[in-house]
C-alpha cells in the first residue's frame, strides 16, 4: 500500500478515496500515537480536506473509518445500553504500598499453580495503573464499530460518538481485519492537557461564562468528556489512551504472552505504554514498583499504581477467576495524591505582580509524597465556586510538580460552626496585608491585586528575587531567605539598593559568611554587565517575558528608546498586542520606574546598545539556525544561546534540513542521532568558538 499518496496514483474516485484514507490513517498515527509526524500540519489539512471535498461530491464513498467521521452525531438525551461480550473484570488492589504488596501476590500465585520453592521464578508482565476510565472498543473487520464504558461490568454505556473524536484512537487497525476484536484499555487525560483545560475553564468563567466550572482532577475531567451527551464538546476535551487488554475474539490467534499481545496491539495502531516490563519473581516485581515510584511524578498522566499479570497466557487460564477476580492480575498501589484534611484558616499571599492568592492553612497532610500545610485556592472566585469554608473538611490534591491545590469540599463533613464564604475585600478591609495600600481589581479579571507597586514589601520581595534570577540578572547567590532579610531590615528598598551592597553590610548578616558574603559582592559586581534584553526581563515589566523583552531590545536598540515610544511604536514590534504594548507605556509612565532605570545606570549596570551590535560588530551567525543538545563543557545553555543570538544566528528545539549546525555536548541525546541521519554538520563547544569568532562570511550576510 503507498502511504504517501499522491492524487496522480488515482484510476478512480474511489481509488483516491481509499489512498487518501490511508495515507491520513498513517499520517495520524505517526502525529498522535508515535508522537512522530512526519509532514506539516498544513499538508495533513490539505489531504483531509481533498477527502471531505471528495466525499462531498461522492457520499457513497463516505466509510466509516474515514478521518472524516471523528465528529460526526447529535447531541444524545442519554446512552444506550451495551451488553458485554465478555464481563469487564476489575482486579484485586494491593493495599500494601510495600515490597509486601508484590510479595504476597507471588506467593499466592505459586501457591495456586501448586509451584515448589525449586522451581523457578514466574515472569510477570508488569505495567502501570493508569488513573482514568475503562473502555471497551469493538473492531469489526479492522472497522471501529462500537465503545462502551465498563458500567457495572456486563453491561456500560455506549459512548461510541465521543470516543471516535480521540485522535489517538485509530478509526482502522493497521494489517489486522478479523472478524472481531475487543481492545481493552484506559482513557484518560495527561496532566498538561488537564491543566490547559482547567487554565481555559477559569477564563471562561472569568469572562462570565454560566454553565461552565473547573475540573477536579485528570479522572473526573476525562470521564465528564467521555460522558457529555455533545459529541462537539467531547471534542474539545484532549483525551488521551492506553490499551492492555482484551475482550471478546472472533479469528484472531490471541499471543501466548501478555507482552507479546501488548506488541501485537501497538503494531496494529493502538496507543500503548512503554513504561512496561517483563520481570521474574516477587523481586523483580518489587524493583519495578519502586522505579515507576520514582519516576511518577515526571510522568506525563497520573498512575495510581502498578499492575502485574502472569506473562503466561496459558498460566493464566489456568489460575482463572475468583470472585469476579482474575487469579492472574493484581494492582499494587502509591500512596494517594489525594487526601482529606481540615482548613484551618485562609491566607492571603502577594505575588510579584501585586496578585493577591488565598492560600487555604491546612491541618498538615501527607500527599504525593510529602506533608503539605499550604495549598493554593487560586483566586477569589474559585474559592467561592468550590464553596470553601475555614472548618470544612477539604480535598488536597499534589500530583508531579505542580503545586499543591484544594480541589473540593467534603460538604457531609461541614461542621455548624463553619466561616462565612470567602469575601477577599471584606476580608482584607480593602487593604494590601503587607503594605496597607488598598487593593485593586480590573474589569473582567478574576484577581484582586495591591496597587502599591514596589512600595509593598511583599511585591519588592518576588521583583528582587526575579530580577536577580539566572535568566535575568543572574546574581548567584541571592535567594529568598537572604531577600526576606535584607528587606525586613529596611537595607533594600529598590532595585538600584543592590549596588550598593558592600562587604561589610553583608558579612554582618545572620548566617552569611565572610566567604558567601564575597561570593556575592563578587556577582553582583559582574552582572553589571548584561544585554538589554535580559535587563528588560529582569525589570519585571507585566506581560513582558523573556522573548518579548529580546524583541524589545532588538527593536529599539536602546532603553531610551523604548521609555519614550509610543503606543504605535510599540505594536510594530514583533508579537507586540494592545495589552502588552499599554503595559509596557504604563510602566514607563510611572516616574519611579523611570528613576529606577536611571539609578540602576548610575551603579554602573551596562549593555551594549543592541541595534549597535547590529551594526558594527561583526554577525558570523547571520541567518544560521542551530541546536543545542547535550552538556557543553564550560557554557550554559542560556550563555551559548545568548552567544549564538548576538552573532545573529538563531536557536531551536528541533533538527530539521534547515539546521546549519547542530552543537552537542555531553549525553548528546536523540538530536545527535537526527543531525546525523540528515547530515547536519555536528560541532563541539570548541568548534562553536571557532564560529563564532569567525569573520562575517556567510551567504546570508547580506539581510
Ligand atoms: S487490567 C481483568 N491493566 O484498573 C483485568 N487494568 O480494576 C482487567 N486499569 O477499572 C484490568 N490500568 O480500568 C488493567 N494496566 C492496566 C490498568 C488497568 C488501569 C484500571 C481498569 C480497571 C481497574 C482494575
Amino acid at each position: 500500500m503507498d502511504l504517501f499518496h499522491s492524487p496522480s496514483d488515482a484510476s478512480s474516485p474511489a481509488a483516491l478515496a481509499a489512498s487518501l484514507r490511508a495515507s491520513l490513517q498513517h499520517h495520524a498515527h505517526l502525529y498522535y500515537v508515535l508522537d512522530a509526524p512526519s509532514i506539516p500540519d498544513a499538508e495533513y489539512d490539505r489531504l483531509f480536506r481533498e477527502l471531505q471535498a471528495l466525499e462531498e461530491t461522492h457520499p457513497e464513498l463516505r466509510t466509516a473509518d474515514s478521518p472524516t467521521q471523528r465528529v460526526i452525531g447529535q447531541v444524545l438525551d442519554g446512552f444506550a445500553a451495551v451488553r458485554h461480550a465478555v464481563p469487564m473484570l476489575s482486579i484485586r488492589t494491593e493495599t500494601d504500598t510495600t515490597a509486601g504488596g508484590a510479595e504476597a501476590f507471588d506467593a499466592r500465585v505459586r501457591r495456586e499453580l501448586a509451584l515448589a520453592e525449586t522451581d523457578p521464578a514466574m515472569d510477570y508482565a508488569a505495567e502501570l495503573k493508569f488513573d482514568g476510565l475503562a473502555i471497551n472498543l469493538r473492531y469489526e473487520c479492522g472497522v471501529l464499530v462500537q465503545a462502551a464504558t465498563r458500567g457495572d461490568g456486563e453491561s456500560g454505556e455506549d459512548v461510541t460518538q465521543n470516543i471516535r473524536t480521540i485522535g489517538q484512537i485509530p478509526l482502522r487497525l493497521m494489517g489486522c481485519e478479523v472478524p472481531v476484536l475487543e481492545v481493552r484499555g484506559e482513557v484518560y487525560m495527561r496532566r498538561d492537557d488537564f491543566e490547559a483545560l482547567n487554565e481555559r475553564q477559569r477564563g471562561l468563567i472569568a469572562a462570565g461564562a454560566k454553565n461552565e466550572k473547573t475540573f477536579v482532577n485528570p479522572r473526573n475531567a476525562a470521564a465528564g468528556a467521555v460522558r457529555q451527551l455533545d459529541p462537539a464538546i467531547a471534542a474539545k476535551r484532549p483525551l488521551s489512551f492506553f490499551a492492555y487488554g482484551l475482550g471478546e475474539v472472533q479469528g484472531w490467534a490471541v499471543p501466548p504472552t501478555h507482552a507479546a499481545l501488548l506488541d501485537a496491539l501497538a503494531a496494529m495502531g493502538l496507543p500503548v505504554c512503554a513504561d512496561r516490563t517483563v520481570t521474574q519473581g516477587a523481586a523483580g516485581l518489587v524493583a519495578f514498583h519502586r522505579s515507576m515510584g520514582e519516576k511518577r511524578d515526571m510522568l506525563p498522566f497520573d498512575i495510581d499504581g502498578v499492575v502485574y499479570k502472569v506473562n503466561d497466557r496459558m498460566l493464566q487460564e489456568k489460575l482463572g477467576f475468583v470472585s469476579r477476580e482474575p487469579r492472574w492480575a493484581v494492582a499494587h498501589k502509591y500512596p494517594a495524591q489525594e487526601q482529606m484534611t481540615r482548613l484551618l484558616d485562609i491566607d492571603i499571599q502577594v505575588g510579584r505582580t501585586g496578585k493577591l492568592t488565598p492560600v487555604a492553612k491546612l491541618e498538615p497532610v501527607f500527599v504525593g509524597g510529602t506533608t503539605v500545610s499550604n495549598a493554593t485556592l487560586h483566586n477569589e472566585g474559585e474559592a467561592q465556586r468550590k464553596d470553601v469554608r475555614v472548618g470544612d473538611t477539604v480535598i488536597v490534591r499534589r500530583a508531579g510538580d505542580v503545586i499543591p491545590e484544594v480541589v473540593g469540599v467534603v460538604l457531609e463533613r461541614r461542621p455548624a460552626d463553619v466561616g462565612e464564604p470567602l469575601d477577599l475585600y471584606k476580608r482584607l478591609g480593602g487593604h494590601c496585608p503587607v503594605c496597607a495600600s488598598p487593593i485593586e481589581r480590573e474589569e473582567g479579571e478574576a484577581d484582586w491585586r495591591c496597587s502599591g507597586g514596589l512600595y509593598c514589601p511583599a511585591q519588592r520581595k518576588q521583583a528582587l528575587l526575579h530580577f536577580a534570577s539566572r535568566r535575568m540578572m543572574d546574581i548567584e547567590g541571592l535567594g529568598d531567605k537572604l531577600v526576606d532579610q535584607l528587606v525586613d531590615a529596611g537595607i533594600l528598598r529598590t532595585l538600584p539598593d543592590l549596588y550598593t551592597l558592600g562587604f561589610a553590610k553583608l558579612a554582618a548578616l545572620d548566617r552569611m559568611g565572610e566567604k558567601s558574603a564575597q561570593n556575592l559582592v563578587d556577582a553582583i559586581a559582574k552582572s553589571k554587565s548584561t544585554t538589554l534584553g535580559r535587563f528588560l526581563f529582569s525589570l519585571g515589566i507585566r506581560h513582558v517575558g523573556e522573548s518579548t523583552a529580546k524583541d524589545l531590545a532588538k527593536h529599539f536598540g536602546n532603553i531610551d528608546r523604548l521609555m519614550d515610544a509610543r503606543l504605535e511604536e510599540l505594536l510594530e514590534v514583533n508579537d507586540v498586542g494592545p495589552v502588552v504594548a499599554q503595559s509596557i507605556r504604563h510602566f514607563f509612565d510611572q516616574p519611579h520606574h523611570r528613576e529606577i532605570v536611571e539609578q540602576l545606570r548610575a551603579a554602573g549596570v551596562r549593555w551594549p546598545d543592541a541595534q549597535g551590535t547590529a551594526n558594527d560588530a561583526p554577525r558570523p551567525l547571520l541567518g544560521k539556525v542551530l541546536v543545542l543538545t547535550g552538556t557543553l563543557p564550560t557554557l550554559g545553555r542560556d550563555e551559548a544561546k545568548d552567544l549564538i543570538e548576538a552573532a545573529g544566528g538563531k536557536v531551536s528545539g528541533s533538527v530539521s534540513k534547515k539546521t546549519n549546525y547542530v552543537i552537542a555536548g555531553e549525553e548528546a541525546g536523540s538530536k545527535l542521532d537526527k543531525a546525523r541521519e540528515l547530515g547536519v554538520p555536528v560541532l563541539d563547544e570548541a568548534g562553536l568558538r571557532n564560529l563564532l569568532a569567525s569573520e562575517e562570511s556567510t551567504p546570508n550576510a547580506g539581510d
